[in-house]
Parts: C-alpha cells; sequence; structure tokens
C-alpha cells in the first residue's frame, strides 16, 4: 500500500513587540514611504530578550501538536529549519526535541536559508512515504533580530522575528504532500550570507570590528534571482502532477518583497488574490514565512480540505523549491471535535501499526533465513 504524509496540524509564534517603519526612520536613513514602496513591508515582529530561536519553534510546534492531536511523546522525527539557530551546534532542533518532551524524536536542524521550510517539509514527507518514521514536526523558526546590523538600512528593514510549524502523519488515505522541487545555485552564495564566524573565516576582534558576524546582502541580484525562480519552480512542480497553475487554489509563497510576488503572479498568468501575503505585517521571517502564512491562511478560511496548495520560496544558497500538497487537516477526527470516533480511529490505528511491526519482523526473518 503506497503512504502519503499528511499536513494534519499548524502553529505559529509572534513576537509581541511591533517595530514599524516609523521607528526604523529613527534608527537608520530611511522613510516609510521608501519602505512601503519599494518591499511592501510595514511592520515587523522582534523577539524580547528571552525569546530565542528555540522557544519560538517549541511554542509554534506546541500549537500545531494541539492541532493535530498529536502527543509530544508520539513525535518520530523534528527537523528545524533555520538560518539563526543557537548555536553552530548543537541543533536547535535537539534543543525544541527536549523542550517539548518528545522524548522518541530524532531531531536535526536544516540550512537552507529562507527556502528551508520548503526543502525539511519534503525530506520528512518523503522519511513518512517510506514508512520509516509515522510523525513528523517541521519547523521555520528565525530571530533574524539578533544577526542584522542594524545600522545597515540595506538589510535592517526588511527581516522580522517568528516561527511556524507543521505536523505531518503518515496515512494510507491518498492527498497530503504530492511532489517538489529543490534547486541551488552555489555559484551565488556570496551575494547573502553571514561572512564570518564559520569555519572559514572564525569570529575574531577583526571580523567583528568590520561587522562580518552580520547578514550581508547584495539586494539587486537576490531580486533579479526571485523574479526569475519563483514562477520557474511553481510550474516545475505542477507539471510534476499534470497540473496548471490555474488549478491550484492557493499560493503560500516566501514573503521577501511584494514586488517579487507580484512579478511571480504576472509570469503564472494568475491574480494577485491567489496568494497568500501577509509580508506586510511580519517583514521577511526568512524560512519562518512560508508557515506562518500558512497558519494564517487557515484562520482567514483560504484552505479547505481536499485544496490544492503550492509553497515556493527561494534565498540564500542560493537556494529555491516548491512544494504541492493537497491540503488535510486534522485527521481523521480531531480528539477535540469528536472525541469518541478520535478514540476508536486511534485504537484502529495503533492495532494497525502493531500488525505492521509483526509483518515487517516476519518478513525480515524470512530474508534473514534466506526465505
Ligand atoms: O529572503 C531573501 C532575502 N532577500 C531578498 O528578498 C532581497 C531581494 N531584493 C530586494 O527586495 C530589493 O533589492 C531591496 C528591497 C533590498 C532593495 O530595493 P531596490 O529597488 O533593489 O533598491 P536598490 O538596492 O537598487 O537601491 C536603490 C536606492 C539606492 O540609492 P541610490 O544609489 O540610487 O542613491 C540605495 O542606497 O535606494 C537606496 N536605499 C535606501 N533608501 C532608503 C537602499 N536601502 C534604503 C532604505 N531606505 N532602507
Amino acid at each position: 500500500m503506497p503512504r502519503y504524509a499528511h499536513i494534519t496540524g499548524w502553529g505559529h509564534a509572534l513576537p509581541e513587540h511591533v517595530l514599524t517603519n516609523k521607528d526604523l526612520e529613527n534608527m537608520v536613513d530611511t522613510s516609510d514611504e521608501w519602505i512601503v514602496t519599494r518591499t511592501g513591508i510595514r511592520e515587523r515582529r522582534i523577539a524580547a530578550p528571552d525569546q530565542t530561536t528555540a522557544s519560538l519553534a517549541a511554542d509554534a510546534a506546541t500549537e500545531a501538536l494541539k492541532v493535530a492531536g498529536v502527543k509530544p511523546t508520539d513525535v518520530d522525527l523534528i527537523i528545524v529549519a533555520t538560518s539563526s539557530p543557537e548555536h553552530i551546534f548543537p541543533a536547535t532542533a535537539a534543543i525544541v526535541q527536549d523542550m517539548l518532551g518528545a522524548t522518541h524524536a530524532g531531531a536535526f536542524d536544516l540550512s537552507a536559508a529562507c527556502t528551508g521550510f520548503i526543502f525539511a517539509l519534503n525530506m520528512a514527507a518523503q522519511a513518512i512515504r517510506t514508512g520509516s518514521i509515522d510523525t513528523a514536526v517541521v519547523i521555520g523558526a528565525e530571530t533574524l533580530s539578533r544577526i542584522v546590523n542594524w545600522q545597515d538600512r540595506n538589510t535592517c528593514i526588511l527581516f522580522g522575528d517568528g516561527a511556524g510549524a507543521f505536523v505531518l502523519q503518515g496515512s494510507e488515505e491518498p492527498g497530503g504532500v504530492m511532489h517538489a522541487v529543490m534547486h541551488a545555485d552555489g555559484s551565488g552564495a556570496d551575494v547573502l550570507s553571514i561572512p564570518a564566524g564559520g569555519s572559514k573565516i572564525p569570529t575574531s576582534a577583526d571580523t567583528v570590528a568590520h561587522g562580518l558576524h552580520y547578514v550581508h546582502m547584495e539586494g539587486r541580484p537576490v531580486f533579479r534571482f526571485a523574479t526569475r525562480v519563483m514562477a520557474e519552480a511553481t510550474r516545475e512542480v505542477l507539471a510534476k502532477a499534470n497540473l496548471t497553475p490555474d488549478d491550484v487554489d492557493l499560493i503560500i509563497p516566501h514573503q521577501a518583497n511584494i514586488r517579487i510576488l507580484e512579478v511571480a503572479a504576472r509570469n503564472l498568468k494568475l491574480p494577485m488574490e491567489r496568494f497568500m501575503v501577509n509580508l506586510d505585517r511580519y517583514g521577511n521571517t526568512s524560512t519562518a514565512s512560508i508557515p506562518i502564512a500558512t497558519v494564517e491562511a487557515v484562520a482567514q478560511g483560504r484552505l479547505r480540505r481536499g485544496d490544492k496548495v503550492v509553497l515556493v520560496g527561494f534565498g540564500g544558497g542560493l537556494t529555491y523549491g516548491a512544494l504541492l500538497a493537497e491540503w488535510t487537516g486534522p485527521f481523521p477526527d480531531h480528539p477535540e471535535v469528536n472525541p469518541e470516533r478520535y478514540r476508536l480511529w486511534a485504537r484502529v490505528r495503533s492495532t494497525g501499526l502493531r500488525l505492521k511491526r509483526k509483518v515487517l519482523a516476519h518478513t525480515s526473518r524470512e530474508e534473514n533465513l534466506g526465505g
């Protein structure tokens, strides 16, 4: 029986503190008018001193697990996609695993800048489809305010903090994550990076004096790259399912710049209404932007069971990718919606898993015996 990976839970965590374009006017040589016309961004959230990438990630994951009706101890795998990890190592995902009490989960970070959430979702879905795991939590989380230079008007006006998470669960019911495409062009690695603090240029008094521990970006080449690949990746993933842009109910893009999204919409010959946009309120939260936008799309009633949704993004690396999913929602009955049926379903499911394990054990014994 083929297995499918369904998105059954979602959650987000957004810091309370709002930094407006007006606030930025007092920090760097910029204006609300410049930021709004060039980017579409009006405000962004900034993490409180006691909030970190891991704490935001854990808060988003807790919300997602609640929506799915899944206990932390039932999670097999946690992937945190981030460009602002707590440390170079250990992985932020391991810290999140402990915060959640997900005692049976493996955990690792995935670094693909703003495209990270799409890559992580695809990896988790593949692991579920092969039968190697049953339940995964995929998180995009950032505290970019800690790694941008607040004196650099080219970057500090763009970014914000936040986290978003999905729960993925396996089932034999068709649907869920259908196809994905993942791409990278490392020849553009220099145009968006944190130059120092890694093993190539370790942190020193000199690197700090030159601000090489902050995000550095050449905006124009990234903009040109983004306007090319957003439509390209969307078409490519749809072609895998023999679909066209018209077949898609909602596109949830990486929230970087409204002008990039308008070009993508034009290239795909779709109206902007088909795109989920919330960058005006949160700025660019890098790999957290797609799951945060998804949570808001659900809250606004823009995603219903059976809808076809494309997640598409680009970012440092340079990386880009797209993922096509059929929206599911909590399955088959959420414990709070229908506790009786949920208990019955949970019993049937755990019996099914026990049987599956028995069959697998039997098959491998036969193989070992040369049967
Ligand atoms: O997740 C991926 C992350 N990166 C991106 O998505 C970035 C993609 N790139 C962009 O979104 C755009 O390139 C930016 C929004 C970053 C910049 O917009 P732009 O239209 O490409 O502006 P520009 O860099 O060409 O700069 C135009 C002018 C320059 O002045 P001069 O040389 O024409 O006198 C800049 O110095 O605007 C100036 N400028 C600013 N002025 C006011 C640059 N930043 C600012 C600012 N406020 N914050």
